[in-house]
């Protein structure tokens, strides 16, 4: 019998439904027990965001800061567990707060220390280097990080913006106006992302997971797109003076982050587009470094 544990955290439902989905295969197999597990905090974060409260958790997301969770259920974590499935949602391009929070807490290392962990990104389409964060954050519990997949809304990236910001400001994960495309990740592909628990499956009872990352890249489980990681490099560099310079302001936060409000829409929505054309010129140049960056980013 092979134990598996799949950790989440979700707002919407979005990235429990496709850990769920993933996790089908190894649900249906007698010889594996599946146990599931919703990360909560002691203090939730709203769903539907207000405006305030989503840039609020802009300093404390970036800068990795932990909050208080609630203890998993004794029946999760008295057990020792084959795999762990790890799904998290990018905020501010790092790994959530709550997802933080849990792999900070007191109770990440018993479950996760010398495990093989296979990390589910359910985001916009920026995950790249939230997923490197991630990698030290398991190092720290002594996981052994041995897949990532990653599922994006895969529409044009402005679009992805417009539509995204609408879903968290109403709850609604529908077509805004009525016609722009559906918000965050396709029924589709979530639909389709159960074979990748079929990949998964076969590794867990080989006792092997030395060729997964390769397998379900073959199977498209991630797709790296270099001018996003371009954009996800600059802005985490701006993101760092923001956040550390709004991270220790009392009184005037507000206001800071009202400034931080309009960075980020001149990014966007001036910025980014220049970047893009550049991107564009400059590609045939950094053509080998965008390459070895495809390969790295693909990888575990
Ligand atoms: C505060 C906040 C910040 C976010 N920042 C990013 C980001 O930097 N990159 C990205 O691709 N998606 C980002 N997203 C989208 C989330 O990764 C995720 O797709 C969405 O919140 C739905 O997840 P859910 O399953 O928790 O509902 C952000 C969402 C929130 C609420």
């Amino acid at each position: 019998m092979k134990n598996v544990l799949v950790l989440y955290y979700t707002q919407s439902g979005q990235l429990e439904e496709i850990a769920r989905t993933i996790a089908k295969p190894l649900l249906e197999d007698a010889e594996v027990s599946v146990t599931f597990c919703n990360i909560e905090m002691v203090k939730p974060f709203p769903f539907p965001w207000k405006k305030a409260s989503f840039f609020d958790a802009f300093p404390e997301s970036f800068l990795q800061i932990p909050s208080e969770i609630h203890a998993p259920s004794q029946y999760v974590l008295s057990k020792k567990y084959d795999l762990v499935i790890l799904a998290y949602q990018v905020w501010y391009l790092s790994p959530s707060i709550p997802i933080n929070s849990f792999l900070k807490s007191e109770f990440a290392k018993p479950l996760l220390e010398n495990t093989p962990v296979v990390t589910v990104i359910g985001c916009r389409n920026m995950w790249a280097l939230a997923q490197e964060k991630m990698k030290a954050l398991l190092v720290a519990t002594g996981a052994k990080l041995v897949g990532n997949i990653a599922l994006v809304d895969r529409h044009i990236n402005h679009v992805s913006v417009i539509t995204i910001v609408e879903w968290m400001f109403t709850g609604k994960k529908e077509k805004f106006l009525g016609i722009f495309p559906r918000p965050g990740v396709s029924d589709k592909d979530i639909a389709e992302s159960s074979k990748f628990g079929t990949v998964i499956l076969n590794h867990l009872k080989a006792d092997s997971f030395t060729s997964l990352q390769t397998e379900l890249v073959a199977n498209d489980a991630v797709e790296i797109r270099p001018f996003l990681i371009e954009m996800d490099k600059k802005a985490n560099k701006m993101f760092k003076i923001w956040a550390n310079i709004i991270v220790k302001k009392t009184t005037s936060r507000p206001a800071w982050l009202k400034g931080f409000n309009i960075y980020l829409l001149v990014a966007i929505w001036v910025m980014s587009p220049i970047v893009y054309i550049l991107h564009l010129f400059t590609y045939p140049l950094k053509y080998a470094s965008i390459k070895r960056g495809k390969s790295y980013y693909s990888g575990v």
